[in-house]
Formats: C-alpha cells, structure tokens, sequence
C-alpha cells in the first residue's frame, strides 16, 4: 500500500469540537440553545442507527434534539402538519427528516414542506437551487464533508480534474456542484457512463458514492489521486458474520492512490459532524 490514509473519524472530532465552542459561546453568552428535530418514519434499522447516533452528538455538542418516530403506517398528512408545527417553532432550528420514507409517501413533497431555513440537509428545491447557482444555502451534509476532507487534504482544488461516481441527489449531484463551486473540472460519472473506468482514471480527484460494494479497483484510479469512499455496504464475511466495505476496494485502490478515505472512518463521520454544523449556522442566521 502506498496510499495516506485520510482520517475523517479524527477530522469529524475536531469539527464537533469546533461546533460545541460554538454552542457553548451562543449559549452562555447570548442564552441560545441550538436545537435540531430529526424525524424518523418506520423502522428501517439502518436509519435507527444513524437516528440514534445523530441524537447523541446533537446533545454531545450541547445541542438540544427532538426525536420524533412515527409508525411505518403514518400518512404523509399526518407527516406534513408535524413539519408544520416544527416549522413555527422557536426552539427548533434544524430539521431532518430521515430518508428513505416508506413507499406511500412523497418524499419530494415532505422535503420541500421544511422551512429552508431550517433544512439542515440542504435538499429542499430552494437550497439546491441557491447551491446550483452558487448563492449562500444550506450545503448537504456528506458532500460538505467531502469537500472538507479533500480541502484539508490538497488546499486549493482549483483547476484539478474531478469525477463524481454517481448521480444520487443527495451525494453525487451537490457534490459535483461543490466542486465546481471550487474551480474543479467536475464530470458525473454514472451506471451509463462509457468506458467508466477510463473516465475515473483521468480524475486527480475521484469521489465514488454509488453504493456498489467493492466497485472500484486499482485500475480505475489514476496513481496519485485522491480518492474518496462515500459508499456504506455490508457484505457477507463468512461464518455468519458481516463487514462495511465502500464503493471502492480499498487494498486494490491503496496500491496506487495518493491518498484514500477508509470505511468506516472516513466519510460516514464528517455527515453527522457537518450535520450539527448545519444546525449552528442555521440557528446564527435565525437569530441575525
Ligand atoms: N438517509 C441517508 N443519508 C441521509 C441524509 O444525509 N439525510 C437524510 N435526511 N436521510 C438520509
């Protein structure tokens, strides 16, 4: 292996140091306490876990959070007018509402019904709009942290040659738009790409968020290249048991990278850190 290993688990610790100072100064100096709702539908265990997760770094930082669970069999009525009410409330700040919601429901209508002042996720129309257009928005939450870690990695991205994997809303699309938003060549690459390896091997920045388990190998990166792992798979590991692997083959990739995140422990933390950033920022602009 050549590749540096970048850490985001350590850099996602010293961001959630940073966003509880802040905490601390707005709550002891100006007697604010940021407060942040996550709102879960179903039982999906998956998002249980991020749920749980996202709630105890919200306190963590010393944040309040409202957790809301519905039953799997909630309309999308019923959805709407709790958004409504966490909307008007003065004590809620930020509003997430975990995704994917249960087949009956439009997610595109319960998304746009947040407040986008307090669409902490970056994925209502107007915030994406705002991002696209490179105005001052709410900026999703993984990418944002992609765009941390590659930042802290090469400073300026300026001009360097970018491929997005995979055209999801809410990675690979802000991401692309991010990048470019810090002068990168951006291309998306996706399922319908042709000669997609070719296409990943010219990027200095490959950024894979497909969730395919494993896809990417050694020869679809360019030696040198930073290469961030965005996928969250769990495969089967023998006698019974399972294991996370990303989108890339970490070994594989290791050999010729310049530097790679890990999974876990690369991209997965910096989402909830820049989650609970979101959240501060989103409470600073509510108070002026
Ligand atoms: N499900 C998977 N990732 C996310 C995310 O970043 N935000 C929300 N709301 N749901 C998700």
């Amino acid at each position: 292996m050549s590749a540096d290993i970048i850490d985001g688990k350590a850099f996602a610790a010293e961001v959630r140091t940073r966003v509880a100072e802040h905490v601390r100064r707005l709550t002891d100096e100006h007697g604010i306490v940021p407060g942040l709702a996550v709102v879960l539908v179903g039982e999906d265990p998956a998002s249980q876990v991020y749920v749980r997760s996202k709630n105890k770094q919200t306190v963590e930082a010393g944040m309040n959070s409202y957790e809301h669970k519905l039953p799997a069999d909630t309309s999308e009525t019923d959805l709407l007018a709790l958004i409504r009410q966490l909307n008007e409330d003065p004590a809620v700040h930020g509003i997430l509402v975990q995704l994917p919601l249960p087949d009956h429901m439009n997610s595109d209508i319960v998304i746009n019904a947040i407040s986008p002042a307090k669409d902490v996720d970056g994925f209502h129309i107007s915030n994406v709009g705002l991002l696209g257009t490179g105005q001052k928005s709410m900026v999703p939450c993984t990418p944002l942290g992609c765009l941390m870690l590659l930042r802290d990695r090469l400073g300026s991205l300026s001009g360097l040659n970018a491929v997005v994997l995979g055209r999801s809303n809410i990675v690979g699309k802000p991401m692309a738009q991010l990048l470019l938003g810090d002068s990168c060549t951006v291309t998306i690459a996706h399922s319908r790409t042709k000669d997609v390896e070719a296409v990943c091997r010219g990027a200095d920045i490959l950024v894979a968020a497909v969730g395919r388990p494993q896809m990417v190998t050694k020869d679809w990166v360019k030696p040198g290249a930073t290469v961030i792992d965005v996928g969250i798979n769990r495969i089967d590991a023998g006698e019974g048991k399972t294991r996370l692997v990303g989108d890339c083959d970490f070994d594989s990739c290791a050999e010729v990278a310049g530097a790679i995140t890990p999974v876990p422990g690369g991209v997965g933390p910096m989402t909830i850190a820049c989650l609970l950033a979101n959240t501060v920022t989103a409470c600073c602009r509510a108070n002026g």
